[in-house]
C-alpha cells in the first residue's frame, strides 16, 4: 500500500513537471523574440534605413553619416531595449543628436518609419507598440530638451 502511494506520488510529480515545462514552451514570447532576435532587428533597421533615405522630412539630417556604424549601433540599441543579450556601445542619445535641432515632426517621422519597417517584417502590432514605448524616454534627449 505504501509503495502504491509512493508510485502515485511520483507519477503526479512527473505529470506536474511535464505540465510545467509545457507551460514554459507555450508562455508568450518576449518582445526581443517577437522582433526576431538580433538578426530580425538588424533586418528591420536595414529596412528603416531605406525608408529614411526616401523620406524628405528627415533624409537631409542623415546625409554623410557612417551608415554601417549607424546600422550596428541602432540594432544593438533596439536589441538591448527589447530585452535582448546585446549592449549598446554607441554615444549617449543627447550627444549624438546634439546640434541637430530634431523637431517633433522629425522625431515622429522616424518613429513612423520604424513602425513601417516592422510592419514590412510582419511584427505583431502589440510588439510594435511595445518597442515604440521603450523609445519614448529617449525623446527629450534626442530633441535636446
Ligand atoms: C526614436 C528615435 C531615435 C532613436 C532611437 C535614435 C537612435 C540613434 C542611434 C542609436 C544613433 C547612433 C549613435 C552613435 O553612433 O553613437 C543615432 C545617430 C543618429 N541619429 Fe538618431 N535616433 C532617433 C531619432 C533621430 C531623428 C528624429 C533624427 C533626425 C531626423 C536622427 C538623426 C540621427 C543622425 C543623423 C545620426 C548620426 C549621427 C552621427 O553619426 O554623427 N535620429 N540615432
Amino acid at each position: 500500500m505504501k509503495h502504491m502511494f509512493q508510485a502515485l506520488l511520483l507519477i503526479s510529480l512527473l505529470v506536474l513537471s511535464a505540465c510545467q515545462s509545457m507551460d514554459d514552451k507555450t508562455s508568450s514570447p518576449s518582445l526581443y523574440e517577437q522582433l526576431g532576435e538580433r538578426s530580425g532587428i538588424a533586418t528591420i533597421v536595414e529596412d528603416l534605413l531605406y525608408l529614411i533615405v526616401e523620406d524628405d522630412r528627415i533624409n537631409e539630417q542623415f546625409a554623410g553619416i557612417d551608415v554601417r556604424q549607424f546600422h550596428t549601433n541602432l540594432t544593438d540599441q533596439l536589441c538591448e531595449l527589447s530585452g535582448g543579450p546585446c549592449s549598446y556601445s554607441g554615444r549617449e542619445m543627447r550627444e549624438s543628436h546634439a546640434d541637430m535641432n530634431v523637431t517633433d515632426t522629425q522625431f515622429n517621422a522616424l518613429a513612423e518609419n520604424l513602425i513601417l519597417a516592422m510592419e514590412d517584417n510582419n511584427i505583431p502590432t502589440g510588439a510594435q507598440n511595445r518597442l515604440i514605448e521603450k523609445l519614448v524616454p529617449l525623446y527629450p534627449q534626442i530633441r535636446n530638451l
